[in-house]
């Protein structure tokens, strides 16, 4: 899949659009993946909504999104058994609330999904459930078999290009405006002319994505550098989470390729981990082998690698009935075709990769960041529902149940609404501010530094490191004034800031794992909540 180029691409943009003569909106939506889409497919029944989204409308993660959404939708399955299962996988963080909400309104959101159009695959008449690790139950339904996301992004984009929703594509947002406390709109950098417009809104909302970009190797497309955190972070919200970073175990490994996700949906067919030597070893690590949570198998995974003095092991599909391993995962079966690995006979290349912020901008169960007006659904929010892990396939339901949530907060006269207050507990920080004593730097540096020593396996020295680098490249990000450059800059800081609250957490939870704190501590049962520190 191709990410779109800004400057050889040409389709609307602001420049062009400066035909767009409002500049008010009831719903100012930043994203166009599937929590952007949702809401402002929903919005539109409440009043004006556009969509600012910097790349082409379809150039978000949710395309990418293999194995698929999670519901309890099964004859012996329960919200109550996937809500457990949510909260086993969140090592003792995630919000009880939060994950009650996710498992009881998904089935209603899966129904929602239905009516809009998309079609999830079945099998007998019936809506076919996989199984995915830490699932106590198959409860993952997908499309197309392994093409979920892109089945869902191209539905939820052609409903909003044929509604009265404005789309505005190449349209950077740099910045929240906040008057007297409240979030009033945004300013927005035209990615191909360099035009900067404002648009003034009631409710404007974060919808960017996530942030895999941050580290050199990474399951996610070229546009998700976490916008949406330095956003909301510059804007004064408060963000929580942000040692949370879960790697997905299996990526296509080959040498001078950008790795590809392998589905855990593979995995959940049958599919097991073998080591360069063709040892099978998950059993080594966890009971539940090859379904084990995802940190296990990732830290499992590089525990192997350096046994073996290798850059990756293998997935062996040889369980699966080969006509199976066509039908099933069409996409994953074409591309590593593309790359001469036949799945009806070979084994796959695979290592871990940097795939889903558990972290982002905290906020309440309706959507509410810490500044009124503004609000977060999706992977740039942290909602409570994940904790310290992700349960496989929750993070496409969460889009929608809090996409939801978000608008139906909204039609809420004010009175009504429960804010979500600052937290007096929150950890200040101040980025350091630019200054003349320019480094040379780039993005590769920045995925590298964060690879290295922000990723799977962290320690204090090496966190500490990051951090110092990070902190004078950060200075070094002066005016960014094009789309590649506020991107670095967010990446810069958003990586300081996972390198900071890494360094915050003495113990290992979930997907932080430090190898000088390696144990799990009950003094660390609390979430880490940064601030920061010139607002008030
Ligand atoms: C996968 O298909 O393995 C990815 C699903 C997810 O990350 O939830």
């Amino acid at each position: 899949m191709q990410d779109s180029n800004p400057e050889e691409d040409c389709r609307v943009s602001l420049s062009k659009e400066n035909s767009l003569m409002q500049k008010h909106f009831e719903y100012i939506v930043i994203g166009s993946g599937i929590a952007g889409l949702f809401a402002a497919l929903e919005a539109t029944k409440y009043g004006s909504v556009i969509v600012l989204t910097k790349g082409s409308i379809q150039d978000t993660n949710t395309l990418l999104a293999q194995g698929g959404i999670a519901a309890a939708i099964g004859k012996d399955d329960s919200p109550e058994i996937h809500m457990q299962d949510t909260i086993d996988a969140g090592a003792g963080l995630s919000d009880r609330e939060a994950v009650n909400v996710l498992t009881s309104e998904g089935p209603s959101r899966i129904n929602d999904l239905i009516k809009m159009g998309v079609s999830f695959d079945e099998i007998n008449g019936r809506i076919a459930l996989a199984l995915e690790g830490a699932h106590a139950r198959p409860r993952v339904l997908h499309a197309g078999g392994d093409a979920t996301g892109a089945h869902m992004e191209l539905t939820l984009a052609h409903l909003a290009q044929t509604s009265n929703i404005d789309v505005l594509e190449y349209a950077l947002v740099t910045s929240i405006k906040v008057e007297s406390g409240r979030a009033v709109g945004v300013e927005v950098l035209d990615s191909q002319s360099y035009v900067k417009t404002q648009f003034t809104g009631s409710n404007v909302i974060l919808a960017t994505g996530g942030a895999g970009q941050l580290f050199k190797s990474t399951t996610n497309p070229l546009v998700a550098t976490g916008d949406g955190v330095a956003l909301g972070f510059n804007a004064g919200a408060e963000l929580t989470g942000m040692e949370f970073y879960q790697f997905h175990p299996t990526a296509l490994f080959l040498p001078g390729i950008r790795p590809f996700l392998i589905s855990e949906a593979v995995r959940g067919e049958g599919a097991r981990l073998v080591n360069r030597k063709g040892d099978f070893f998950m059993h080594r690590y966890h009971e539940k082998l090859d379904l084990a949570p995802r940190d296990v198998v990732s830290r499992a995974i590089i525990n192997e690698m350096s046994e073996s003095n290798s850059e990756y092991v293998f997935l062996d599909l040889s369980l699966i009935n080969k006509s199976t391993r066509m039908s099933r995962f069409p996409t994953i079966y074409q591309v590593c075709m593309d790359y001469g690995i036949d799945i009806t006979k070979d084994m796959i290349p695979i290592a871990p990769a940097a795939h889903y912020m558990m972290g982002g901008v905290r906020t309440n169960l309706w959507g509410q960041t810490t500044i009124p007006g503004l609000y977060a659904c999706g992977e740039v929010s942290s909602t409570g529902v994940h904790g310290a892990n992700r349960l496989a396939s929750n993070s496409l339901l969460e889009t929608v149940v809090f996409a939801r949530r978000v608008i139906e907060n909204s039609t809420r006269p004010l009175s009504a609404n429960t804010f979500l207050e600052k937290t007096k507990q929150a950890i200040q920080l101040r980025p350091p501010e630019a200054s003349d004593n320019k480094i040379n730097f780039t993005k590769e540096l920045v995925q590298e530094l964060m690879m290295d020593n922000v990723g799977i396996i962290k320690n204090g020295t090496d966190l500490m490191k990051a951090a110092d680098r990070l902190s004078s490249i950060l200075k070094s990000c002066i005016e960014p004034n094009n789309r590649s450059s506020h991107e670095l800059s967010n990446m810069t800081l958003v990586g300081w800031l996972m390198a900071e609250a890494s360094l915050i957490r003495k113990e290992s939870r979930g997907a932080h794992f430090r190898s000088d704190y390696p144990k799990i501590s009950s003094n660390w049962a609390e979430n880490i909540i940064l601030r920061k520190s010139d607002v008030d």
